[in-house]
């Protein structure tokens, strides 16, 4: 073959090669599915471009305010793929109410201060909840009556207060509250100091009292196996009309879907459609997905991991498809890297969307696929 002959195979051969890098910058931004409103017209890339709603995930004041390189890693991630944030710890109760009507809200303060100056939502997270309460409220000596006093106090002041911050538009920082966490436990009312102090329809007071400090703010009840246990759902969906009825302010249902990478299946779109028809806000509040939890891989395989992207795909398609527009209040993923999730069970499982070095998973991209509407 002569030189000139040799010439347009070479130009053939370079296109060719930069056809291929095409289609791996194609494969690494995937297109297609809704255009984030407040985007830029780009395709979208991260996790929150791909959403009508808010996608958020869990932050600590701590984390948002250490230098270290790992978090200042967390820091980029979280502004890329998130607009909504929920504090893990430290907006519960045991971290913000150490002493008989005396409030620490430095923590949640640093967190909407922080969100604030990026453009974030606040989710607050939890008023009231069995499993957060300080030490001197479990052994506190005062009457029914002052047990009653002190929830009412914390519960307004705290409300109030985190109703001051706003955002550009004059809207609160901190938009909704999860003012009940875990009332029930299966099918029966959980047996906690609250319901000892105050009495089973202590909820119906923390809604009450939250209301009156704040006429704005989302008031959600929040539970998990929302999916996963029909018979508890019965129940959360039959107090909630219950609430609604007697004009208790309720204003939305938090799923938290701790969920496994084989459970629950069918039950997902039939509890989010059931959620979903008692017409108010819907928030997927606590997503993960154990892939281990029968502890029998001791690393995560990569049909495991495809299993795992599968349940995260499901619960994104079913939440974006099934949930009307104007209830979708969003989907929040209970944590970053595998490492940092309360489910790591000791480096035997990888429940999330990010390895320990904040790179995506496959559950990442199925989450995505999930978004875009993809089953
Ligand atoms: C968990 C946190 O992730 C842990 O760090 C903490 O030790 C216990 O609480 N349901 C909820 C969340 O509503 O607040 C819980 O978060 C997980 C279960």
């Amino acid at each position: 073959m002569k030189f000139k002959q040799i010439i347009p195979l070479l130009i053939l051969v370079m296109l060719l090669t930069a056809c291929s890098d095409d289609e791996n910058v194609v494969t690494r931004i995937i297109v297609g599915g809704p255009t984030n409103p407040e985007g830029n017209g780009s395709d979208p890339e991260f996790l929150k471009d791909f959403a009508n709603f808010k996608i958020g995930n869990i932050v600590s004041a701590t984390k948002l305010a250490s230098s270290s390189a790992g978090n200042a890693k967390f820091r980029e991630v979280l502004g890329n793929d998130y607009n909504s944030i929920t504090a893990e710890n430290d907006m519960k109760m045991a971290n913000m109410f150490p002493s008989p009507d005396t409030y620490d809200w430095s923590d949640g303060d640093a967190i909407v201060a922080y969100a604030k100056e990026n453009n974030l939502r606040v989710h607050g997270h939890a008023l009231v909840w069995h499993s957060s309460i300080p030490g001197w409220l479990s052994s506190f000596q005062g009457t029914d009556a002052e047990f009653e006093a002190q929830i009412q106090g914390y519960v307004k002041a705290t409300v109030a207060h985190f109703a001051l911050e706003k955002d550009a538009e004059g809207n609160s920082v901190v938009t909704g509250w999860d003012a009940v966490n875990e009332y029930f436990d299966g099918g029966a009312i959980r047996s906690s100091l609250f319901t000892q102090r105050i009495g089973e329809d202590y909820i119906n007071k923390i809604f009450t009292w939250a209301r009156e400090a704040d006429s704005d703010v989302k008031l959600f009840y929040n539970d998990f196996n929302v999916a996963g246990e029909p018979v508890k759902r019965a129940k959360i969906i039959a107090l909630v009309n219950d609430m609604i009825s007697n004009n208790i302010p309720i204003d939305g249902v938090g799923m938290q879907m701790h969920f496994n990478y084989d459970w629950p299946t069918s039950d997902i779109p039939l509890a989010i459609q059931q959620i979903s028809d008692l017409g108010l806000l819907v928030h997927a509040s606590e997503l993960d997905v154990r892939a281990n939890p029968n502890s029998d891989i001791t690393n995560l395989t990569q049909e495991r991991a495809a299993q795992q992207a599968t349940q995260y795909q499901n619960t994104a398609y079913y939440y974006t498809t099934t949930v009307p527009a104007n209830q979708q209040y969003g989907i929040t993923i209970w944590g970053f890297r595998d490492q940092d999730s309360w489910r790591f069970n000791n480096g035997n499982d990888w429940p999330l969307l990010y390895d320990n070095d904040f790179n995506t998973k496959a559950s990442y991209n199925g989450f995505v696929e999930g978004l875009k509407g993809n089953i």
